[in-house]
């Protein structure tokens, strides 16, 4: 694939107008061995030359004698137990409504649905073994185990939040990130398509798509947290001092002060970035919540103790934390281009953040954006932010990333089901997976790795602690399908089968070994 200008341009902090009269040809470099693959539209998961993969789960398959893997898989994070096993944390972030619950359009949505979603959704514990390079499960481990709509999870609240201290269920898992002490956090997502969500001032309840509502009933309050999980035990808890939103990911790293930062975003159109200060090195369940105001490049604190405005407006700081969308809006906070996965650059500190798109804004294929805080220190209260990588030629739509071993940067794209292969998305075809050098001579350059099956979306990429496997997440190949009678995809069993989101294992020559 050709190097892009306007995307080299960025990376190097310029703009493309300042450049003059660059031309294209200038710019292109030689990918050296490196061949990357073409935009594809074929219901196959299609790699570049080199590397291979192996399925390594599906939706439904067994995990033990009374668990099942569930749906829609996304975030994956291997913990190492030694150099050849690993516990695998995997997110479900969604039913699965065609092959789950079965339900399809003017049909009725029944408990019986309903409760075999909420079975489906939350998350897996999933011990791996490596056998000659593959890595498989081990059946009926103690280690596996499965966090779902039906788990109590403690609220780590300063009060009773709706007058509990324990929330029923974790959803919308989407994507999450590891603490310095090994523990994993998932984040709930869209948790407003399940038990819907209330309107800030008045508490006027707004009912949910998925009609779980319809059932039960939980306080929406309960959902749209940040939950710990540990991966021996399974124990988790909902850490609410981080806020309440559509929370994409939270991605950890320890300050030079001794505390940790965590970065997080909220998925939705002209929604804001944040960062959560802990107040000790190891544990999430106090600290300080800040908002971004990316133009001035200042960390906003969200402390009702702190912000007058704050005070006149919401009754403590538990408050505040329910309702993060309206004090940053209060605090001036920047609205962004649906902040998505966020992640590190290991060599530089810079905080990489995907701006998937804002379609309302005209802004269709979405960028990376780099926010270098201040003295490459993750406490600073500024930071300066600038584009690192603008969507809309050689790949559209970034949503999750992964740094690899040797420090370059990998990322996949979401464009949804209903505007892949139509314009103005026609050319990208099929989302896909992307590699970025970091340095040398073809630093910036994007090359496509991977395309998936149809209307499938690629996400929740992760390393194995050697670094030689790629997990991947394959989620919702043929979600465009109308019934099982009539399948967009049969990925990943061929035939006339039926699709089924997937966790893959990929090797290859950038990936050691
Ligand atoms: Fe679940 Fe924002 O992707
Ligand atoms: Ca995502
Ligand atoms: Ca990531």
């Amino acid at each position: 694939m050709s190097f892009n200008r306007r995307e080299f341009v960025k990376f190097l902090g310029g703009s493309t107008l300042a450049l003059g009269p660059l031309s294209l040809t200038s710019c292109q470099q030689k990918t050296g061995a490196l061949k990357g693959i073409d935009f594809s539209s074929k219901d196959e998961f299609i790699l570049a030359e080199g590397f291979e993969y192996d399925l390594l789960i599906s939706f439904q398959d067994k995990i033990s004698d009374k668990d099942t893997f569930g749906s829609n898989n996304d975030y994956t994070c291997p913990v190492a137990i030694n150099d050849s096993e690993v516990i695998l944390w995997v997110n479900h972030e969604y039913p699965d409504l065609l092959v789950g619950s079965q339900w399809s359009e003017g049909i009725e949505r029944t408990k019986e649905m309903i409760d075999q979603e909420r079975y489906t959704v939350g998350g897996s514990l999933l011990h791996l073994k490596k056998e000659q390079k593959i890595w498989k499960l081990v059946f009926n481990s103690p280690y596996n185990r499965r966090l779902n709509g039906n788990t109590e999870i403690p609220l780590i609240s300063e009060r009773p939040i709706e007058g509990k201290k324990t929330a029923i269920g974790t959803f919308a898992n989407c994507a999450g990130g590891i603490t310095p002490w090994k523990t994993i956090l998932t984040c709930e997502e869209n948790f407003h398509n399940y038990y819907g969500d209330r309107t800030f001032p008045e508490g006027k309840k707004v009912e949910s798509i998925l009609e779980w509502d319809k059932f039960y009933d939980y306080p929406p309050e309960h959902y749209g947290w940040v939950v710990e999980v540990n991966p021996m035990s399974g124990a988790a808890k909902k850490l609410t001092a981080l806020g309440r939103f559509s929370h994409e990911c939270a991605t950890c790293i320890p300050t030079k002060d001794g505390r940790v930062a965590v970065y997080s975003g909220d998925d939705k159109n002209d929604e804001f970035l944040y960062k959560f200060l802990s107040d000790k090195g190891d544990s999430l369940e106090k600290g300080e919540l800040f908002v971004a105001n990316i133009a001035e490049g200042q960390w906003i604190s969200l402390s009702w103790e702190k912000q007058d405005i704050l005070k006149k407006t919401f009754k403590d700081q538990t408050d505040v934390l329910i309702h993060c969308r309206e004090a940053g809006r209060l605090l001036g906070a920047t609205p962004l281009d649906r902040p998505e996965d966020i992640e590190i650059n290991p060599a530089t500190g810079d905080v990489f953040v995907c701006l998937t798109n804002n379609k309302k804004r005209g802004n269709m294929h979405g960028s990376i954006l780099k926010i270098s805080e201040s003295g490459s220190d993750h406490s600073s209260m500024s930071f300066k932010a600038s584009d690192f990588l603008v969507g809309g030629e050689s790949f559209s739509c970034p949503d999750n990333m992964a740094f690899d071993k040797a420090g370059n940067l990998w990322f996949a794209t979401d464009i949804s089901g209903g505007s892949m292969n139509k314009p103005p998305y026609s050319k990208f075809k099929n989302n896909g997976l992307f590699y970025v050098e970091m340095k040398g001579a073809n630093a910036g350059e994007v090359i496509q790795i991977a395309s998936a099956p149809k209307d499938a979306e690629l996400t929740g990429l992760s390393f194995s602690p050697d670094g030689e496997t790629m997990f991947l997440s394959v989620q919702h190949p043929g979600e465009k399908s109308k019934n099982l009678k009539s399948l967009t995809s049969h990925w990943p069993r061929g035939g006339e089968s039926i699709p089924l989101s997937s966790v893959i294992q990929i090797r290859g020559p950038l990936l050691k070994g």
